[in-house]
């Protein structure tokens, strides 16, 4: 019933693998009480039932591709505004194909059903793989979900022996998709260059060939989702993050002003997301917002992340045009491999990474 945890290494610089349970195998068997290492802390439950909802903003992504100046300034303009304010927001005429979008989380479903020993095979190691991630210590909280990690982009970093072959189609389906999100998150993030007085490929060249990397979650039914956590709160350590979800189960909230809201799905829409690398090169323009999923008693929900990322080598820090006297740089400069391993080595706690590189 366990299966491992990775981790890149320990906060002493060690490399060790703790062993978690697979959720899916503790939701299935009806427990009366939860696992202890599931429950939180009473102020991290999400007790706010029932939740509050929130719209954020829409973009018409067929906007950008208008002959109109007028219809894509002013598309342009909310895409920054959301940025700016929300750091998230839903992507509709994106281009992608609802066929595929459907066939991703399909293909989810149909390996989370395979016997546990066929999915072992791809058990976790060194952050690629089945199992879970963040898990720091022996006796931090767990989430309550179990994951496929697996780099993407470029494909030569791919590491095949991690990547399902059942159900078949698993591998064409990821690699083709995982193009698709790139070509969508590339013109996002031009976009987002272009809205503040940058060149519309300042940001691409600051971070050298973009990467990718794909997580697929699955959150099991929990018998008390009063209590548990699907994934904890977090900023996402990428640029950008694309999120596809199922359209009919509520999962993910974000967090607002203190207060945790939960976004109703959009069938055939993305849910894009500012990542901590953005904030970093935008000097704190955009914001990287603290979010998190919560379960549902009687259903389970998939969802897929696509992060997009800087190349390892990059060394990141805020484009020099933004700063001046009225706007001091508000990050340090660092290489993005040192972020990335101190991310992956720390439990998901909130925005506390970006603190790594904040100036005090
Ligand atoms: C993530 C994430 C939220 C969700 O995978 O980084 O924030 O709703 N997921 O699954
Ligand atoms: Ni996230």
């Amino acid at each position: 019933m366990f299966n491992s945890a990775a981790v890149f290494d320990t906060s002493e610089g060690t490399s060790k693998r703790f062993s978690v349970p697979v959720v899916q195998e503790l939701a299935s068997q009806h427990l009366h009480s939860l696992p202890e290492r599931y429950i939180r802390s009473e102020k991290e439950r999400p007790n706010d039932f029932p939740l509050q909802q929130t719209d954020i903003p829409i973009i018409d992504m067929d906007m950008f591709l208008s002959d109109s100046e007028f219809c894509r300034q002013k598309e342009l303009e909310k895409l920054g505004t959301a940025c700016q304010q929300w750091g998230f927001f839903q992507a509709v005429n994106h281009g992608i194909p609802v066929s595929m979008m459907e066939r991703m989380k399909k293909i989810v479903r149909e390996f989370v059903q395979l016997p546990l020993e066929e999915k072992l095979k791809y058990e976790m190691q060194e952050a690629e793989g089945y199992g879970q991630l963040f898990v720091a210590s022996d006796n931090q909280v767990l989430d309550w979900s179990d994951i496929v990690f697996l780099t993407t982009l470029p494909t030569e970093n791919r590491k095949m022996n991690f990547w399902p072959t059942t159900p078949a189609d698993f591998r064409e389906t990821v690699d083709r998709y995982a193009l698709e999100i790139q070509k969508l998150c590339k013109t996002i993030f031009c976009l987002l260059s272009e809205k503040i007085g940058l060149k519309r490929d300042t940001f691409i060249n600051m971070c050298g060939e973009m990467e990718q990397a794909i997580r697929m979650n699955y959150y099991p039914a929990c018998p008390r989702p009063d209590l548990v956590l699907g994934i904890s709160p977090h900023a996402d350590g990428s640029a950008l993050t694309a999120l596809l979800q199922d359209d009919e189960t509520v999962g993910l909230q974000i967090r607002k002003d203190g207060q945790w809201f939960s976004i109703q799905p959009i069938p055939g829409a993305l849910v894009i997301n500012v990542g901590d690398v953005l904030e970093v090169l935008s000097n704190g323009i955009y914001k990287s917002i603290e979010h998190r999923a919560v379960t549902n008693i009687d259903r389970d929900r998939v969802s897929i992340a696509m992060f997009y990322t800087p190349r390892k080598e990059a060394e990141l820090g805020p484009a020099p045009e933004l700063i001046d006297e009225l706007n001091p740089c508000q990050y340090r400069t660092f290489i993005h491999e040192d972020y990335m391993r101190h991310f992956f080595r720390s439990k998901l706690e909130g925005k506390a990474c970006l603190e790594f590189v904040r100036i005090k």
